[in-house]
This record gives structure tokens, sequence and C-alpha cells, in this order.
């Protein structure tokens, strides 16, 4: 066990990250990874997890862990800084989530409330669903401390799987002794950047509705995306009725992204974000304002992205490499605390042959 500050998160790569995920986490990520207060910081992706409702699929899968790593490294995720890694290659993953299924119960894990939204989400019958799926809180749990994270920053719908980690780290604990770390859940701060609507005001972007904008987008796809499917407000008549800002589409995402910078830059008749709400509500501020002000501030966040990512996606060896040595990193470091935990739990046969020993006092004792 240590003392250290140590960050695991991850993501399934099930598709491209999308502005939602910048917003409520890659962010974040990026600031953590250069604040300096952290002695590891460990990004997963979570390809196992994303077979557990994708096994007839898995070359999508193969197909969008090049994406994830490209949004990633596009955003400022540094490899010199955060080891990116590939669960499947981790086979000490494997055997933790096997252990610690003995230590959680179907009906704990029938509780999980993001676990039951999912199953709805995706349609699952009982007689449907996955055992894989139904248990990737367990695996979720080796993930975080087969890492000996005990920061792991999510958004807010990860919170049931952070209890459920803790959990099955105090029951080990309290069953093999003090092993393994206790983890917390980080989430973002700012209301508005937990959880970004997609553009049509739907609760979540999801590739499914169609209402996503891309960190890999064009300017014109986002463009398109916010003239073609932002609505604003539908008492907003006339440019001079009064207007309401909370559940307009437009303001939530400004609230989420806009800066004073912004407005000094593309808007100086207002100082901020309060002073131009105000004076929607009043009436008198036309929604084609809002929306140019708001394709503005879209394409100062994403310009310098894409072109990052660009950068990348002309050279996929490096980002191979990148990948391959982050793995081949967080093999020994999981490797390690699987260890731990087998000698904990007394099935550490074969480090040394001290069992032996063991064995031939125990046929002694018993007169053999
Ligand atoms: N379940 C997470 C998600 O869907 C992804 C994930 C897998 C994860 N393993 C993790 C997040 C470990 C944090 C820590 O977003």
């Amino acid at each position: 066990m240590n003392e250290k500050n140590i960050i695991l998160t991850g993501d399934r790569p099930t598709g491209r990250l999308h502005l939602g995920h910048y917003v409520g986490s890659l962010k974040r990520r990026v600031e953590l990874q250069n604040s300096g207060k952290f002695d590891e910081i460990n990004i997963l992706i979570a390809d196992d997890q994303a077979l557990t409702d994708n096994a007839d699929d898995p070359g999508k899968i193969r197909d969008n862990i090049v994406n994830v790593v490209l949004d990633y490294l596009s955003v400022g995720i540094d490899p010199a800084k955060t080891t990116i890694c590939v669960q499947s290659a981790l086979p000490a993953l494997h055997a933790l989530t096997f252990y610690y299924m003995n230590l959680v119960t179907t009906a704990r894990l029938s509780r999980n409330p993001t676990i039951k939204a999912e199953i709805q989400m995706r349609g699952f019958s009982e007689e449907g669903l996955p055992a894989g799926f139904f248990t990737y809180p367990v695996s979720q749990t080796a993930d975080i401390t087969a890492f000996d994270a005990n920061v792991v920053p999510v958004g807010e719908d990860q919170l049931p799987m952070l209890e459920q980690a803790r959990e099955i780290v105090e029951k080990f604990n309290k069953i093999y002794g003090e092993t393994l770390v206790l983890p917390k859940a980080m989430i973002p701060e700012n209301e508005f950047q937990r959880r970004l609507p997609g553009v049509d005001g739907k609760a979540k972007m999801s590739k499914s509705l169609g209402n996503c904008i891309y960190l890999s987008d064009t300017s014109a796809a986002v463009k398109k995306q916010v003239n073609g499917k932002m609505y604003t407000d539908p008492l907003h008549l006339q440019i001079s009725d009064p207007g309401h800002t909370e559940g307009n589409v437009v303001f939530t995402y400004l609230d989420a992204l806009c800066t004073d910078e912004h407005f000094a830059e593309y808007l100086p008749e207002y100082a901020n974000l309060e002073e131009m709400k105000a004076h929607y509500r009043k009436g008198g501020l036309g929604d084609g304002v809002c929306k140019k002000f708001l394709i503005n501030v879209l394409e100062e966040t994403l310009s310098p992205i894409r072109a990052e990512r660009e950068k990348w996606a002309n050279d996929i060896g490096s980002v191979y490499d990148i990948i391959s040595s982050g793995t081949a990193k967080a093999v020994e470091t999981t490797n390690k605390t699987l260890e731990r935990v087998r000698k904990a739990m007394r099935i550490d046969y074969f480090v040394d042959r001290s069992i032996v020993k063991e064995w031939e006092n125990l046929l002694k004792k018993s007169g053999q």
C-alpha cells in the first residue's frame, strides 16, 4: 500500500469522443495532468468493458481505439506525463475481476442504478443480459485497484461504480488484511460541465441521436449542428420579445464553454455572459447573434484540437508506440498489485518453494 496520489480514469472505445467528453472530463484531465499534484496519472482504454455489450462487433472496438487515443493526444494528454494503456492487454485485471466477483452479490449488482439505466437504454431483456455486462462494475473495481488509484475523475453517472469499488475494497481489506487502496471519485465542479446536453437539447450527446459535436468535426459540421439543430427559446419570436436563458441550449453551451476573453474578442458589447443573458431576458437580443457567438466560441475551442489531431493522424506509427509502451508499463504496475493480492489471499503458491515446507509440516502433523 502506498501514500501516493494516483489517478486512474478511462473510456470505452466505442466511438470518437465529443464535446460532452471534452467539457465533462478531458479538459479536467489535462489540467490535473499539468497540475503537478499527482505522482502518477493513468488512462485506461477500456476495450474489454466495451466488449461486454459489443461482443458481436469486436471490429468496432478495435477501430475506435485509435480514434480515442487521437482524441486524447489532440486535447493535450501528454504521454510523457500520463500513461495511456489498453485494458485487454493487462491480464492482471482479469484475474482481479475473478477474485472480486466473490466479494459482491448478484443482488447488490442488480441495485446499481447506472447499470439499471444502461440495461434499459440498450433494451436488454432479463434473459438477454450478458453476464459480463452485468458484472462490469466488478471489472472496473479491478481497473481502479490494480493501479492503486486513490483518485478517479469520472462523470456523475459513474458514482455508483465508485461506490461499488469502495465496498469491494473494504470487504477485501477486512477479509484478507489491508491490501487495496480505497478510491475516491472526483466529479466536475461546474454543474454546467457535468452533463452537456446534445445540440437538440436532449439530456446527453449520443451517436445514435445524431446530436453530437465531435472533437474531430470540421468547422462546417459544427456550424451545421448549431444552426440546424439548436433550438433556442420557442417564446422568443421577435427579437424584441423577452427571452428565456434557462433550458435554452445555446446558453447552456455558453455556460459550459465561454470565458470573458471570448466576449472581448467576439462580442465586446458585453463584458461577460451575465450581461449577455440579462439583455436576452429583457428582449432585444436576437438568436442569430447568440448562435454566431457560440460558433465562434466553439471554433476557438475546437480548432487547436482539430489541428493537433491532424498532426497525430499523419503519424499513426507514433500513436501505436505511445499506447504500446504505456501498456507495457501498466502491465508491470498491475502485475505487482495482483501479486500483492494473491499473497494476501494466500494463493501465491509459486512465487517461491516455501509452501513445500509448509505442506511437509502439515502432513507430518497429521501423522502421514
Ligand atoms: N465505465 C467508464 C465509462 O463508461 C469507463 C471506465 C472503465 C473507467 N474503467 C474505468 C472509468 C476505470 C474510470 C476508472 O465512462
